[in-house]
């Protein structure tokens, strides 16, 4: 990937992914009260308008920095957000780690798996491996990441840390060849 820049409108007709914008403090709001999401990201675990907006603005220094691409997941009809998805860079060339999350109300309607699959047939033109880290317990996760092609390699174990504890993850790719 010699540049990083945002896609393209990416839409199936049912979902979109797209740049956040400063009106989408609703979808951090709800994503703040989820008790998982605000431990494993940067999403605020006491929202404030400001803390939502300074997430929001996190995630387009994603892009200048040069760390990747952090966009909102929207619901077609309405353009409202209703999650995240992101395409982080690893160290190695060619390889980015991808990541997402739902605000709670709308899961297991099957817009995680649109999601990704419209970042993954993207993003798999521009880099030669995505890889997705996922918690053994986290079984949607990894149903989403099955449902579009990525196979599970291993397991990390101790990998990741949450506050003061430790983690195994399972680590699943789609790589551009296969
Ligand atoms: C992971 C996540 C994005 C999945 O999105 P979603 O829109 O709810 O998932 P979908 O509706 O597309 O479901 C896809 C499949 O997973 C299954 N699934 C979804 N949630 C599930 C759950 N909690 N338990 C078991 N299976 C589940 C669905 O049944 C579906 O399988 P099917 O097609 O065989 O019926 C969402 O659950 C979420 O935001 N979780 C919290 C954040 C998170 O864990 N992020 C990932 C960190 S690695």
């Amino acid at each position: 990937m010699t540049s990083l820049n945002y896609p393209g409108p990416l839409d199936d007709g049912v979902v979109g992914v797209r740049p956040w914008r400063d009106t989408d403090l609703a979808c951090v709001e709800q994503a703040s009260r989820d008790p998982d999401i605000p431990r494993g990201t940067t999403v605020p675990a006491q929202y404030t308008p400001e803390a939502g907006l300074a997430y929001i603005a996190r995630q387009h220094a994603r892009l200048t920095s040069g760390q990747g691409l952090s966009m909102a997941v929207v619901d077609h009809r309405t353009d409202e957000a209703v999650g995240h998805i992101n395409l982080m860079l690893r160290p190695q060339p060619g390889v980015a780690g991808i990541g997402y999350w739902l605000v709670p109300a709308v899961r297991r309607r099957g817009i995680g798996s649109r999601a990704i699959a419209l970042m993954t047939g993207w993003g798999i033109g521009q880099f030669a491996r995505i890889e997705a880290w996922v918690e053994p317990h986290n079984v949607a996760s990894q149903r989403v990441l099955e449902l579009n092609g990525y196979l599970l390699e291993g397991r990390l174990r101790s990998f990741l840390t949450f506050g003061d504890r430790r983690a195994d993850v399972l680590v699943y790719s789609r790589i551009a060849t296969a």
